[in-house]
């Protein structure tokens, strides 16, 4: 059996409690015989800032590049809000992603039948629901020059961020979306500005053009991205895959992700090109640090648990095992265990731990 290599990056925050519960999956898996892995840790984020003086050291990327797979938590606080801008905690994970040309970000949402009523949104409006939101991850705003504060003549200050796609960039991202449709329910919607922004006149001319050369069999519709995060809170299950920019892919997935209930529920993916049958490929949760819960015990840890399931799907190709442990959630999430996040107001919650040991014994129970 092939032997995986797992780099696990807990970052802050919650993070390393919700990391403590998908090492527990990992070993179990591996004592089931049912999956190999070998796992590495490693500092980023404000912990590495901490350790080292800087988000990411070089040490820890070569480890990600060197890993089948990366498993991350989170990064950020209040207690790195002071340090300088290019080595605040969210670098690392921005160099992280950009460094291992991570540029197709998957952000399924998906209303567990349990869950319904944590939602924000009527029940009927979420039940059911399961989307997928394909943001693009190394291009636009995010990265794009110059990305500066300068200082006019004046003395008034004058901020720049640029907002650039490439045809290219657009062109793989929508081969992503498509892709993904066709396993799915073979829908696509892509939302832009093109009535504001040229990079939406080229987004939109080159998401057309992919649609008609290659993916003629999928349903493609075109959304504006205000529009679009207008009908997420309307009628959610209208859409299947959602294709969007990088900023776009930003909000729209936390509005979809809150629609499902919690956040603390939502894994994704981050894949790189696929070269030679394989690709680069980073997990995380949706969800960010959390400082105000964080070291109490009371993470979520499904996002991060979850993430473990889409690296077994979309990086070692287990399907089986992807499924069983997505089962297994489902499964401890039927039979009643929350967390506080989802619980509802005056409902018991267990902890985060209690929650990892629940899904442990919902694997257990399934495959002994
Ligand atoms: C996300 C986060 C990040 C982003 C932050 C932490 C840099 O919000 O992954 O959605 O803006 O991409
Ligand atoms: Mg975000």
């Amino acid at each position: 059996m092939t032997t995986y290599k797992l780099l696990l990056l807990p970052g802050d925050g919650i993070g390393p409690e919700v990391a403590r519960e998908v090492e527990k999956v990992v070993a179990w898996f591996t004592r089931s015989g049912l999956a190999a892995f070998e796992t590495e840790t490693d500092l980023v984020g404000g912990a590495a800032i901490d350790a080292h003086g800087v988000p990411l050291t070089e040490a820890a990327l070569d480890r990600a590049k060197a890993a089948d797979a990366v498993l991350f938590g989170a990064v950020g606080g209040p207690k790195w809000a002071t340090v300088p801008y290019t080595k605040r905690p969210e670098a690392g994970l921005l160099r992280l992603r950009k460094d291992l040309g991570l540029f197709a970000n998957l952000r399924p949402a998906i209303c567990y039948p349990a869950l319904a009523d944590a939602s924000a949104l009527k029940r009927e409006l979420v039940e059911g629901l399961d989307i997928v939101i394909v943001r693009e991850l190394t291009g636009g705003v995010y990265f794009g020059e110059p990305k500066e504060i300068v200082t006019l003549e004046d003395g008034t200050k004058r901020a720049v961020d640029t907002q650039v796609y490439t045809a290219g960039e657009i062109e793989r991202i929508a081969a992503v979306a498509f892709d993904l449709a066709r396993k799915r329910r073979n829908k696509v919607a892509s939302a832009e500005k093109h009535n504001v922004m040229k990079t939406g006149v080229l987004w939109k001319e080159v998401v057309t053009r992919v649609h008609a050369e290659r993916y003629r069999d999928v349903e493609l519709e075109h959304v504006l991205a205000d529009n679009c995060a207008m009908q997420l809170v309307r009628n959610p299950k209208q859409y299947d895959v959602l294709v969007t920019d990088n900023l776009f892919g930003d909000i729209l997935s936390d509005v979809a992700a809150m629609l499902t209930g919690s956040l603390g529920m939502l894994p994704s993916a981050s894949l790189g090109a696929v070269e030679n049958g394989t690709r680069r490929a980073l997990y995380e949760p949706v969800h960010g640090s959390a400082p105000d819960i964080a070291g109490q015990g009371l993470a979520n840890p499904i996002a991060m648990i979850g993430s473990l399931a889409m690296a077994l799907r979309y990086s070692f190709g287990l399907l089986d095992a992807a499924d069983l442990l997505e089962g297994a959630i489902t499964r401890t999430l039927a039979a009643g265990l929350r967390t506080r996040d989802i619980a509802g107001p005056g409902a018991n919650a267990v902890g985060t731990a209690e929650m990892g040991d629940a899904i442990v014994r919902e694997l257990q129970a399934k495959a002994g």
